[in-house]
């Protein structure tokens, strides 16, 4: 696992961005051979969809070789009311680039046949030859998309309760009433996730430094879904100071130390 600690939010979502874009642009991605890409909604990844944006803009990546999956979905919501995650991606980050609009993948929370949906999902992942970047967030329970604490770490997509944490957490979004957030969700699942090329997982702000801590300090636990990053052979972990704070100085030190004499991706596209 690769640990990247930045100084702060703002440096934390550029190196990511950039890790992103340069992925992108060194894969040789083309019409016939889309590189395949998974994201996340929440607070977390605003500053990288801010910073791919700009790189758009810059003319330094382009997303038309580009096909997106989603981690997740309300069920229930509304495709566009403002705290679906269709509308987060739509008014936040694809409405800004140029990503052919049917290679966004963002599982419905309205489908008739849930179950279906979740099946065909995957297919579909599959048949496009399985995600080569995925990114995340985290909760503050340490879950990783919807995998909430003791879902399975072989999880596929399915249809998960929330936890009342999530729901507390996530409230926020809902004018801070619990009532209005919505109890179920479709997920892809922890091996879902795991399944991708790489994985790189935003973890910004105090209030997520326990999860990081156990993420990367303590032992691999459903508990902690995230944790299961640990068995993957490209994880890659982006957080800034506020969220290393539980980290033993000494953890933290060594993975600077690290970084330190990495050819650092995330200066490659700088410039
Ligand atoms: C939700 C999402 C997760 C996300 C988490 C953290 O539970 N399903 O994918 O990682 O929130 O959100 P935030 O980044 O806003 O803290």
């Amino acid at each position: 696992m690769r640990v990247i600690i930045e100084p702060d939010y703002e440096t934390a979502s550029k190196w990511s961005a950039n890790f992103v874009a340069s992925r992108i642009t060194s894969s040789g991605a083309s019409e016939s051979k889309l590189f395949v890409l998974g994201l996340p909604t929440g607070s977390s990844p605003l500053g990288m969809y801010k910073e791919l944006i700009e790189l758009y803009k810059a003319k330094k990546v382009s997303f038309k070789n580009v096909i997106t999956f989603n981690m997740d979905e309300y069920i229930n919501l509304p495709e566009d009311h403002p705290q679906s995650y269709h509308r987060f991606m739509w008014d936040n980050f694809f409405g800004h680039i140029d990503i052919p609009k049917e290679n966004v993948n963002i599982l419905n929370g309205n489908a008739p046949d849930l179950k279906a949906e979740c099946t065909s999902y995957e297919e579909k992942i599959k048949k496009v030859g399985g995600i080569d970047l995925f990114v995340g967030g985290i909760g503050p329970d340490g879950h990783i998309a919807f995998n909430e604490p003791g879902s399975s770490l072989s999880s596929r997509t399915r249809v998960k309760t929330l936890t009342y944490d999530t729901i507390v957490a996530n409230s926020r979004f809902f004018d801070g009433d619990v009532n209005k957030v919505p109890k179920r969700a479709l997920t892809v699942g922890v091996k879902t996730v795991m399944d991708a090329e790489q994985v790189l997982i935003i973890v910004n702000g105090h209030n997520k430094a326990r999860a990081l801590r156990h993420a990367i300090e303590e032992g691999i636990n459903h508990m902690w879904t995230i944790s299961a990053l640990q068995m993957h052979p490209q994880g890659i972990i982006v957080c800034d100071e506020e969220a290393a704070v539980e980290l033993k100085v000494g953890t933290a030190k060594y993975f600077k130390d690290i970084e330190s004499a990495n050819l650092d991706p995330a200066t490659l596209l700088k410039s």
